[in-house]
């Protein structure tokens, strides 16, 4: 089978649950966590993980992170600031964020505009990274060119050789927290014959008014 057969049958079928707007949370916060919560019973990989959509001059950019935190309604995601993603966002605040809970046939879109979050909060957030993942951070020029596997090994043993005998490391200036504002959320069910479930959530006064999407 070639790759365009291969790819034109494959298809599945979505059937497994439904999603009406009169039992969406009216705050999509709250539908958010619901969702979040049957993702992680629900055993999806990494349901934390979501596409980060960035725009770079008049070209969308895509990535995926994960999410670490939801403070005050914004949703936080931890980076390098000096990442190529940095700084298109220092360029562009706009954002997209697309999870994917394949188990659940589910996808929830959400759009909104950056913030760095609070340095505490940085802090607070790579205080409770494992050992090695702060030294990574530490090390790793994110998104620049290294010559070899070797160069990029040579860069962590040298930050571990700085970390040595630090009982606690430092959050490097380099990393931290966006907080992603959100004025728009996208509740999708997969549903049979490709008559999918959408249910928007838009933000306009500070009031989320809801409505539905053809799929
Ligand atoms: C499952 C998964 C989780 C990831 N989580 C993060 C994350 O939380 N933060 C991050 O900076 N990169 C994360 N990455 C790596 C990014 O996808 C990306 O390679 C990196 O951030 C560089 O992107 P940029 O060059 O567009 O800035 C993750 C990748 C995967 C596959």
């Amino acid at each position: 089978m070639n790759m365009n057969e291969t790819l034109e049958n494959l298809r599945g079928s979505y059937r497994k649950a439904a999603l009406d707007i009169n039992d969406c949370d009216k705050n999509p916060e709250h539908q958010f966590d619901n969702w979040f919560k049957n993702a992680v019973i629900g055993e999806c990989d990494e349901p934390n993980a979501f596409t980060l959509s960035t725009i770079s001059g008049d070209r969308p950019r895509g990535r995926i992170v994960l999410l670490k935190g939801i403070h005050e309604g914004k949703l936080v995601f931890y980076t390098n600031y000096s990442s190529a993603k940095g700084s298109e966002l220092a360029h562009n605040a706009h954002v997209a964020m697309t999870f994917l809970w394949l188990p659940l046939q589910r996808q929830i879109r959400i759009e909104g505009t950056v913030q760095k979050v609070d340095a505490l909060l940085s802090d607070d957030y790579f205080a409770k990274r494992p050992r090695g993942s702060q030294i990574g951070a530490m090390a790793s020029p994110q998104s620049q060119k290294v010559a070899s596997r070797e160069e990029l090994e040579g860069l962590f043993l040298e930050a571990e050789a700085k970390a040595n005998g630090k009982v606690e490391l430092t959050r490097p200036p380099h990393w931290g927290g966006y907080a992603v504002d959100p004025v728009y959320f996208e509740f999708w069910q997969g549903r049979d014959n490709r008559m999918h479930d959408r249910i928007a959530y838009e933000k306009n006064a500070g009031v989320w008014n809801l409505s539905r999407l053809a799929p």
